[in-house]
């Protein structure tokens, strides 16, 4: 579909075939809503913020200017992910609209999930997502910084993780001024990964084998062009068993899952 047939698919509240058989029939109101979302794309703004909404796996979720907008390349984290997670706790390092979170809720069923994220906007965007997908009830929203080093001790006390899952930010700081205009749009935040891009990579490899037990995994998106770093941290904790790199659909690589 067109960004164009997106819109009016939105405006009209019809499914893409309902364009092609009926033709348009926009009411005057209807007209002017066309052309604002159309002035707000030219200006930049990503076509999930100015719908309000975006499709993440099959689920439609709620997403605004506080959250990163969910992309294709986590779809294949989480797809990855529910190859090897079948039940038991799980935890999403950063989880913006609660994509990932919610995700596993939905489709692993015997499973409880802990969504945390330093931006208290994206954790209220997220409890909306799980209460629209209705898994409210397996999961928990933490509000918490990662890189703080006693919040991490303080989640590890009584914690042992099935799974620990993040699609941290990963862009070096220098990048982010270079980036497409509709992305500079969406949160500084949950881009930046700091002078190489690897900051919350480092963190989330430090502590990830303390919060699993054994077997257990971490499965994390990273960035092109990332994938030797990301294997050699993890490598050189001498914890994980397993490390494999998974490739996005453009046959670039984009997931490590390292078992503990
Ligand atoms: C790349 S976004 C990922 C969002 C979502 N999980 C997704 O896949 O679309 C990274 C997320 O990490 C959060 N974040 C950034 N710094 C953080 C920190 N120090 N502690 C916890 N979360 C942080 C951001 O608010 C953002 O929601």
């Amino acid at each position: 579909m067109s960004e164009d047939e997106i819109i009016l698919t939105h405006i009209l509240q019809c499914r893409a075939i309902d364009l092609a058989v009926d033709g348009l029939a926009l009411t005057p109101s209807q007209e002017e809503q066309f052309r604002r979302y159309k002035c707000r794309r030219l200006a930049g703004e990503p076509l999930q913020y100015i719908l309000g909404c975006c499709d993440f796996m099959g689920l439609e979720l709620g997403v605004n200017p506080t959250v990163l907008v969910p992309r294709p390349e986590t779809e294949q984290l989480v797809d990855t992910a529910l190859k090897y997670f079948k039940g038991g706790a799980a935890l999403d390092l950063g989880t913006g609209s609660g994509n990932i979170a919610v995700a596993l809720a939905k489709f692993v069923e015997h499973c409880e999930v802990i969504a945390m994220d330093k931006s208290a906007q994206a954790l209220d965007t997220a409890r909306a997502n799980a209460k629209r997908h209705g898994v409210m009830q397996r999961m928990t929203f933490i509000h918490g910084d990662m890189s703080n080093e006693k919040f991490i001790l303080n989640l590890l006390k009584d914690a042992k993780f099935d799974l620990v899952i993040s699609n941290p930010p990963y862009i070096p700081t220098e990048q982010l001024s270079t980036l497409p205009q509709d992305v500079r749009k969406e949160p500084p935040a949950a881009l930046d990964g700091g002078r190489d891009g690897l900051k919350f990579i480092r963190i989330i490899i430090k502590y990830t084998p303390c919060l699993l037990r054994k077997g257990a995994c971490l499965m994390m998106e990273f960035g092109d062009g990332q994938a030797e770093a990301v294997k050699q941290l993890a490598q050189d904790t001498r914890l994980f068993s397993t490390i494999e790199i998974f490739k996005d659909l453009a046959g670039r690589d984009r997931v490590m899952r390292a078992v503990l």
